[in-house]
């Protein structure tokens, strides 16, 4: 029986982890608080650690829970830009869940790229109160559009079929393209100065980082759309704002947000929020922000719970760990123990 101190708990966690933690034979200690430095404490007694998008995985939290005997951070998420590797190397292991739904993301873009475009926000709103009036409502059709698909991974290839669904012209930028692949692959700057509607499918890594700047936004077409679904730092926010005052942006679908672990996922109906960016975003008719629920599907929730669960136990009964985020074999290609099986260090 392991122990899993589990951070940043909300109810829908519990139902899909609960279900499985017999079947497991593991005990999870939930806590509501995020993970920080101040937070690691409460892990203390545990084995391991499972952590989310927002928990701050730095040095100070990762020495805190390395003096406390943690051997293993289970990442319930794609990625882990959050956790500082050059402290975690040698001391703790990482594991996370590659691919849960890459449908629920996908999906959940071109969800707001047609709430956006067909302005079914505003609908909504205006029939409640009975205004039957569709001024103000015109939309584009997509079909014979160029949409721009920036990462061409497993959530990016989904989306193209999707798009491909709406009959629209696409155009594909990664440094790492699919092989032998029909996509058409240009520059980051074409895909700018050509595409109507730009959706963003990739990492955040030192390369990625505001690859939405002001120069980026400069090459843009009149109007352009930007969806980002996948981590808010990929764009420049006062970039963006420029863009949304000047109307070179025609709308913005914006699922994550650069600051967003100081209020993603948490009721501020009541209280002042203090970041002016996000307060000014949310005052434009043609932003939709949401919480960073595009992977919230059942369908994914459960394969969270499972693949995470499943990582865990790998660990702790010396089993393949497959889903071991490798940073050490993946910059220097040696030493690496995953080629005899093995965690990575
Ligand atoms: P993936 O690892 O399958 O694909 C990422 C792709 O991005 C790869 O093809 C890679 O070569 C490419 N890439 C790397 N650096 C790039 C750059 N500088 N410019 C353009 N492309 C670059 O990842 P997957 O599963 O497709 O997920 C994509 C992103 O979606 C994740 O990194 C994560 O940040 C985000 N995500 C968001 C969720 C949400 O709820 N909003 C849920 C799940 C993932």
């Amino acid at each position: 029986m392991f122990k899993i101190s589990f951070y940043d708990t909300k109810s829908y966690d519990r139902i899909y982890f609960d279900k499985l933690k017999k079947q497991f034979q593991c005990e999870i200690k939930y806590h509501e608080a995020k993970l920080n430095k101040n937070t690691a404490v409460l892990s203390k007694g545990c084995d391991c650690v499972c952590a989310f998008v927002n928990d701050e995985l730095d040095k100070d939290t990762l020495e805190v829970l390395y003096n406390q005997g943690i051997k293993l951070i289970a990442m319930r998420c794609a990625g882990y830009n959050n956790i500082d590797f050059s402290y975690a190397f040698g001391k703790i292991h990482v594991v996370r869940v590659p691919a849960y739904s890459p449908y629920a993301v996908a999906e959940a873009a071109m969800g707001m790229i047609l709430m956006l475009n067909r302005k079914l926000h505003k609908a909504y709103i205006r029939t409640r109160d009975f205004n039957f009036s569709l001024s103000g409502l015109i939309g584009f059709d997509l079909h014979g559009k160029t949409i721009g698909i920036v990462g061409t991974g497993k959530i990016g290839r989904t989306f193209i079929k999707v798009c491909s669904g709406f009959g629209m012209n696409m155009l594909m930028y990664d440094p790492y393209p699919v092989k032998d692949s029909d996509y058409n692959y240009v520059s980051f700057e074409e895909l700018c100065r050509k595409s109507d509607i730009i959706s963003l499918h990739c990492p955040l890594t030192k390369d990625s980082y505001h690859i939405v700047s002001h120069e980026a936004i400069d090459w843009m077409k009149e109007g352009v759309f930007i969806i980002n679904t996948s981590r808010g730092a990929l764009i420049d926010s006062s970039a963006l704002l420029k863009g949304l005052k000047s109307g070179k942006i025609g709308a913005a679908g914006l699922d994550v947000y650069e600051e967003e672990s100081e209020v993603f996922f948490e009721d501020f109906s009541e209280k002042i929020v203090q970041d002016d960016i996000l307060a000014r975003l949310v005052t434009f008719p043609n932003v939709l922000i949401t919480s960073h629920q595009a992977f919230l599907t059942s369908e994914a929730l459960e394969n969270i719970a499972e693949t995470t669960l499943q990582n865990v136990s790998a660990f702790f009964h010396d089993q393949k760990l497959v889903n071991e985020v490798c940073y050490h074999c993946s910059r220097e290609r040696t030493n690496c123990q995953q080629r005899l099986n093995k965690p990575c260090f």
